[in-house]
């Protein structure tokens, strides 16, 4: 017999080629403990309204229970012929109660259902997801924390800049994991509201309690209106934008890493067990899961844009197109959970080239800016001082030699400014050293936004 939900008014079964584009069971199944949740809320809703009896409500409860059991042990699985998770759920509910099974549907339809359904699927997901941001963010801590005073060339268009401290550099990455989990957390607080109770758009003519329903369910509130409840999908769009958004952050740290193992820079060694070899290059070492982190990051984005475009032309209140939110949805949690365990590894395991660091920090004359610091702490305004800096630059380059190489003499005939004692900055722990101001590279403030960073993961 078709397990179809909506047989009354129609003829005959569905044309092969409608269910097969209808059919969404093969991947909303994975939402089926979440439905079952709001079935045994909906249960019990029904029978506070006096349309269960105590003793319909304990046979219910007991088969959703059997009902998750057999889904946990895959002893009930969805067929070709259930449409959707909840055409096969209450497929499993008929078969073990009768016509009893055929009374949770009062006062509920698929649209607040599936809707509830994935605010709470979403809802657990994104708390294992921030799970995975923070051990991430813990992996770049500690090498941070290793690293608070490790010199290295910091740069700005790829271009060798000032020298900064590598524990920066690193700490600038938990940065911006620090604000993808507080996205997290604003996005729960306002996803945290039931669409349950709004039946099909219009709510219900049963004495239903959705306010009750919703703080069964761990929502805050209930929908304040039956219509933006079953149309509304902006926690799946505000989502997606905070998993396109780490998922450019992972990017981002993953081209560094990329940039990093590369013979040029040599400033990481990857471990063997998160590095990948070549099928002809004997030599190879690859950082793929960097390159993955980077590569992915497209999906997500895509997934954000997806759904927008989906959801643009839609009138309200429910329309069939919003069953293309799953996909993207699941897609993103999945590409998170896979990525973010291998970037906190990669992380975690690599070896960090102290040496090469320290010797590629002043190269490119990343020491210029402090010797224009120190003639302006000698009195010359900056716009000069940055005139008879550059022209140094020019005479050091034009030798191949660091500043520090150029002779007395030739430092007054760039400027009567330059006197010896300028040798003073010519120094890179120097210039870590005198940062001191709040955020700066300096090992006091380094040190200093490393300890509020490990106090707010901590308290996550
Ligand atoms: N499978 C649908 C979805 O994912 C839910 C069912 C609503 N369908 C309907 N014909 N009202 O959105």
């Amino acid at each position: 017999t078709p397990t179809r939900l909506w047989g009354g008014r129609f003829a005959g079964g569905p044309a092969e080629a409608l269910a097969r584009l209808s059919v969404s069971v093969q991947f909303d199944w994975r939402l089926a403990p979440y439905d079952l949740a709001g079935s045994r809320a909906h249960a019990r809703v029904l029978a506070r309204a006096g349309l269960l009896d105590a003793e319909e409500l304990g046979r219910m409860l007991a088969a959703l229970d059997d009902l998750e059991s057999a889904c946990a042990a895959g002893d009930f699985r969805p067929t070709v012929d259930d449409e959707d998770v909840h055409t096969a759920l209450e497929r499993g509910l008929l078969e073990r109660l009768g016509t009893l099974g055929g009374k949770l549907r009062a006062g509920r339809s698929r649209n607040d259902q599936v809707a509830t359904d994935l605010r709470l699927y979403l809802r657990d997901h994104a708390r294992g997801v921030a799970g995975r941001i923070v051990e991430l963010a813990d992996a770049l801590m500690e090498q941070a924390a290793r690293h608070i005073d490790t010199p290295a060339p910091g740069f700005t268009h790829l271009q060798p800049a000032q020298p900064i401290a590598f524990g920066h550099q690193l700490l600038a990455h938990v940065q911006a994991l620090l604000r993808d989990l507080d996205r997290l957390r604003d996005w729960d607080a306002r996803t945290s509201v039931s669409p349950l109770g709004a039946g099909a758009l219009a709510g219900s003519s049963l004495p239903l309690d959705p306010t009750q329903v919703a703080k069964e369910l761990g929502f805050e509130h209930a929908a304040a209106n039956s219509i933006d409840a079953v149309a509304d999908r902006d926690f799946v769009a505000e989502f997606l934008f905070v998993a396109a958004l780490t998922g450019v952050h992972l990017s981002r740290l993953g081209e560094e890493v990329v940039l990093w193992t590369t013979p040029n820079f040599g400033w990481v060694q990857l471990d063997d067990a998160f590095a990948t070899g070549s099928s002809i290059m004997p030599q190879k070492k690859n950082p793929d899961i960097a390159e993955l982190a980077r590569g992915k990051s497209g999906r997500l984005i895509g997934h954000l844009t997806g759904v927008l475009a989906m959801l643009k032309g839609l009138a309200l209140a429910y329309d069939r197109d919003l069953q293309e939110d799953k996909e993207p949805v699941f897609d993103a949690v999945d590409t998170l959970e896979l990525v973010l365990p291998a970037l906190a590894g990669m992380i975690s395991t690599m070896t960090v080239r102290v040496d090469r660091l320290a010797a590629q920090a002043p190269i490119g004359y990343t020491l210029a800016t402090e010797v224009a610091e120190w003639l302006v702490r000698q009195g010359v305004p900056f716009r000069e001082a940055h005139e008879i800096t550059g022209k140094l630059v020019v005479i050091a380059a034009a030798r191949d030699i660091g500043l520090d190489e150029v002779s007395d003499e030739d430092l007054l005939a760039v400027s009567p400014h330059l006197t010896p004692s300028v040798r003073e900055v010519f120094s890179v722990p120097g210039a870590l050293a005198a940062r001191i101001t709040p955020g700066s590279t300096g090992p006091g403030p380094v040190a200093e936004q490393l300890h509020v960073a490990a106090d707010k993961l901590d308290r996550w």
